[in-house]
């Protein structure tokens, strides 16, 4: 049975317009295999505690004597949710940039060491299984096309993040410009809406 894992990371909840998009993917998710099973984790506002002592010490050291409480149980508890997941769907807001600091605590709990990804003469080396990821982003103004004026922090690092630990496939959506007023937001929603389309159900499929 397929998985979806949901990620939402805005403080704002289901009210998000992140969320809101993120709804729409698994939507089509769901309409293409309605008896996938939905797994939602909520990590905006602060639910997502971060890594403590212990763990920045299992980070740094292969042989450091490890508890395996605090955020080393956490830290399997996600990765497992991650691994069983056949689907990943983060919904985010752009924060300064780049993503909001709850999705980064949620990165260093699952970007570990010996567990889903290995250091090699070569680098890093993936451990996970890749999969699907989609991202879907909101912004209160535009990162990206001829009328942005900030640069995108968010997607290069969330490529090569989820990269290292074997997350290629990645599919990004965004609202951009919710911050621009009442019709910018409706012609953005409108665009990706349009584009969600096109990606999930292409004419002739
Ligand atoms: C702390 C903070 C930083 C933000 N930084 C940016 C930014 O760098 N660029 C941008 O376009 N919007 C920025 N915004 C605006 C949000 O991206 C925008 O309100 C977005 O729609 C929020 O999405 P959400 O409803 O999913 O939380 C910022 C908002 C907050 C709260």
């Amino acid at each position: 049975m397929m998985r979806i894992l949901h990620v939402s990371c805005s403080p704002r909840g289901q009210a998000a317009e992140s969320y809101k998009l993120s709804q729409k993917v698994i939507g089509f998710l769901l309409k293409a295999e309605p008896s996938a099973v939905l797994v939602n984790r909520a990590i905006g506002g602060g639910a997502m505690p971060h890594i403590d002592a212990n763990y920045a010490l299992a980070q740094h050291s292969s042989t450091a004597q490890l508890s395996q409480e605090g955020s080393v149980s956490r830290s399997e508890e996600l990765i497992q949710e991650l691994e069983s997941s056949d689907v990943v769907v983060i919904g985010t807001p752009m924060h300064n940039l780049t993503i909001p600091s709850a999705l980064k605590a949620w990165i260093d709990h699952v970007v570990r060491a010996r567990r889903t990804f290995n250091v090699t003469a070569e680098g890093k080396v993936g451990a996970l299984r890749d999969r699907p990821v989609f991202v879907a982003v909101a912004s209160g103004g535009r990162f990206s096309g001829e009328r942005a004026r900030q640069p995108d922090f968010l997607t290069p690092y969330l490529r090569t993040i989820l990269g290292t630990i074997g997350l290629k496939d990645l599919n990004f959506f965004s609202v951009q410009g919710t911050g621009l007023g009442h019709d910018a937001v409706a012609d953005a929603r409108t665009k990706t809406d349009q584009a969600l389309r096109e990606y999930f159900s292409p004419a002739g499929r």
